[in-house]
């Protein structure tokens, strides 16, 4: 049987469907690209902004025609959307059989294998698991790699912060952490099938701790797995730098140089209303510690505009802020308020076009910086992680920096995906770096 899993949100959602991915197989079902072709789809969704659950439903619509031709397609919308709206989606979007919520993901091969506890679940209630099971921490998971040389491992579940904006922790539930040999386990099972890289992931992945290990002594483990080469993690919260963390970060050669830290506002009037625990000082204070070692750190962030009450000096705080950071890129988003969360109860206090104004306002200036970051590669040597051949050019490959920068490259000879290449950096095409095999 064929499944198809289309994946939405953040990385702890590519994790989890990764997981499924692994237990379908398990069950003797084989991966499918094309969802027409699916005996089952599995939608994992996100609920962070309006236009991430628009776009899943508007996805579901499109499986109709495969339902017609199917009867016996099963379509199971799950993650953080199942658990914001619940039922009501069913009712919403009949052809959706099952709605099942980010702590039961795990049931979901039972559940579409026909368990007859569940497969006989007539009426849309019996077909929606939303509720949170504190149990669910990742005991045994093992997801499906997300490539055979780079792979994400989850090292947490939930959020504790409830940042004013945030839906993660209404959907996700309160924080929890997973066991460091569970960990270490998946680590060194992935590092023995090939992968070199791992990226270690939670909503708030420095705050880790597991008995006596902190987020900094399992990256010190994670980095004495044979075959591990580079470690990455996201996304640490501004608050959980310790001293103890940003030496393993500059000390340990095997974490790499790159960390993407949320800013969310320049102002701190923003970041208190936004309940963030972080004030600006704070954040620049790790920024310049990481820099100020290696002025080639990666340095990526997430950053709202437009949160409610912004006035157009905090505004241009955060643009002063990204001009003294010099971030090498961000991820900059349009404020939408989520329903249930602590700023959805106030009232806006800017029109969509303000905001939108705004917001090209930031990404024409990151834009700019992210030039000026590339450019200061020009002229290294960098060893890269092959990726694969360049979707324009197949001559072309494509591999990442240590700190994060995408290199567009022709192989001296044949390459493959997972090797290492040793690339001088000649060039900037568009914001893209592009460069040559190293002399030996
Ligand atoms: N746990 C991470 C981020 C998780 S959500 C952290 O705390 O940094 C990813 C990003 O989505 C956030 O960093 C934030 O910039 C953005 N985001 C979250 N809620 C949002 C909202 N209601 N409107 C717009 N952007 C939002
Ligand atoms: Fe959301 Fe804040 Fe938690 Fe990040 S730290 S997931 S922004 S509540
Ligand atoms: Fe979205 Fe859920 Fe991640 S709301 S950002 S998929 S935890």
């Amino acid at each position: 049987m064929l499944y198809h899993i289309a994946t939405y949100g953040c990385q702890m959602n590519e994790y989890d469907s990764g997981v499924l991915a692994t237990m379908m197989e398990s069950e003797g079902c084989v991966a499918t690209d094309d969802p027409s072709a699916a005996d089952f789809i599995l939608v994992n969704t996100c609920s962070v902004r309006q236009k991430a659950e628009d776009t899943a439903l508007a996805r579901i619509s499109k499986f109709k025609p495969f339902k017609r031709a199917n009867p016996n397609l099963k379509i199971v919308l799950a993650g953080c959307m199942a658990k914001n709206h619940g039922e009501s989606l069913i009712q919403k979007m009949p052809l959706i059989d099952y709605v099942i919520g980010p702590d039961h993901y795990r049931k979901i091969p039972d559940i579409l294998f026909g368990n007859p506890v569940h497969a006989s679940r007539k009426n849309s209630a019996a077909r929606t698991m939303v509720e949170f099971d504190s149990l669910e921490m990742y005991k045994d998971a093992s997801a499906k790699l997300a490539s055979p040389f780079s792979t994400y491992v989850a090292i947490q579940r939930g959020c504790n912060k409830h940042c004013s904006y945030c839906i993660v922790p209404h959907v996700r539930g309160p924080e929890k952490y997973r066991e460091e040999a569970g960990v270490l386990r998946e680590v060194r099972e992935a590092a023995e099938r090939g992968v070199r890289e791992i990226t270690l992931l939670g909503q708030t992945v420095n705050a880790y701790r597991s008995g006596d290990t902190s987020f900094a002594k399992l990256l010190e483990q994670v980095s004495l797995v044979p075959g591990i080469e580079r470690i990455r993690f996201t996304s640490p919260h501004p608050r959980h730098y310790t001293p103890e963390l940003i030496d393993v970060l500059l000390g340990n050669p095997k974490v790499c140089a790159h960390a993407h830290i949320p800013l969310q506002s320049g102002s701190n009037v923003m970041l208190k209303k936004m309940r963030r625990q972080h004030q600006i000082d704070d954040f620049l204070r790790i920024t310049e510690k990481l820099r100020g070692a290696n002025p080639l750190y990666g340095l990526t962030t997430d950053i709202i505009c437009g949160f409610v009450g912004e006035t157009e000096s905090d505004f241009e705080q955060t643009l002063e802020v990204v001009r003294e950071v010099q971030f090498d890129s961000a991820f900059m988003f349009i404020y939408s308020p989520r329903e249930g969360t602590e700023s959805a109860r106030e009232p806006e206090t800017l029109s969509e076009e303000e905001k939108k104004e705004r917001h090209r306002r930031l990404v024409d200036l990151q834009n700019e910086i992210t030039l000026a970051r590339n450019r200061m590669m020009i002229g290294n040597t960098e060893c890269i992680l092959v990726e694969r051949p360049s979707t324009r050019n197949p001559e072309e490959w494509v591999g990442k920096t240590g700190n994060f920068k995408k290199v567009i490259f022709r192989p001296a000879g044949s390459v493959s995906p997972g090797a290492w290449a040793n690339i001088h950096i000649d060039d900037i095409r568009g914001w893209t770096l592009r460069g040559t095999p190293a002399e030996e």
